[in-house]
């Protein structure tokens, strides 16, 4: 089955380059493991939403915003899980792709460089969750999935807009979008290249037009 694609990259500036039609044929032949990759993506949103309020303890608008990001990572991990335990499938362990751990290689150790860069990087992530679920439900054959899916986009859209407007407040629109745009062909540079097996496809495994 060939699935051709509309560009979701010029409604997302924040990506670098859209994913291929190769990644949503993967996806779509596994949406097991997809679904569990998912609900393991919800749980690490979080992870990351209450990462950077224990990193900024005393920052109380960002703990505000952080706060209620990572109970809405935790409601989509409920809402996935669900549907996994609906379906008999078990929540496993699955190895995850290269892709987040070389996008948090590129973060810098230094303030405030950190703080800027730990946002840009979780908005990427969040953009490229976007993009892909967004792309599951247009594209899944089942109806379940798509609504699911169509359900969540708003939610991630949010997501990286809040990161979006964290750092240009903080760090001003010139500075925040020229990391942005270094750091955004890095997170296109990490999905580059072939899926060496078919159970290893994941939300954010390779796969880029
Ligand atoms: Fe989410
Ligand atoms: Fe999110």
């Amino acid at each position: 089955m060939t699935v051709v694609l509309e560009n979701p990259v010029a409604r997302v500036r924040w990506l670098a380059g859209p994913s291929s039609s190769q990644w949503v044929e993967q996806a779509i032949a596994r949406p097991d493991l997809v679904l569990i990759d998912h609900a393991h993506c919800e749980r690490k949103a979080a992870g990351v939403a209450l990462q950077l309020m224990f990193r900024y303890p005393s920052d109380e608008e960002l703990g505000g915003l952080l706060s209620a990001l990572a109970r809405e990572e935790l409601e989509h991990f409920e809402q996935v899980l669900a549907l996994l335990q609906r379906r008999g499938i078990p929540l496993k362990p699955l190895p995850a792709p290269a892709y987040g751990s070389s996008l948090s290689a590129l973060v810098r150790k230094g303030e405030p460089q950190r703080m800027l860069d730990s946002f840009l990087v979780a908005g990427l992530i969040e953009a490229r969750s976007h993009e892909r679920m967004a792309l599951l439900a247009a594209h899944s054959p089942d109806a379940e999935l798509r609504e699911l899916y169509g359900e969540l986009l708003a939610s991630e859209a949010r997501h990286f807009g809040l990161y979006w407007v964290l750092c240009e407040q903080r760090f001003g629109r010139e500075v925040t979008v020229e990391r942005l745009e270094e750091l955004a062909a890095a997170e296109s540079e990490a999905l580059r290249g072939d899926l060496p097996a078919p159970e290893l496809v994941r939300m954010h495994s390779v796969g880029l037009a």
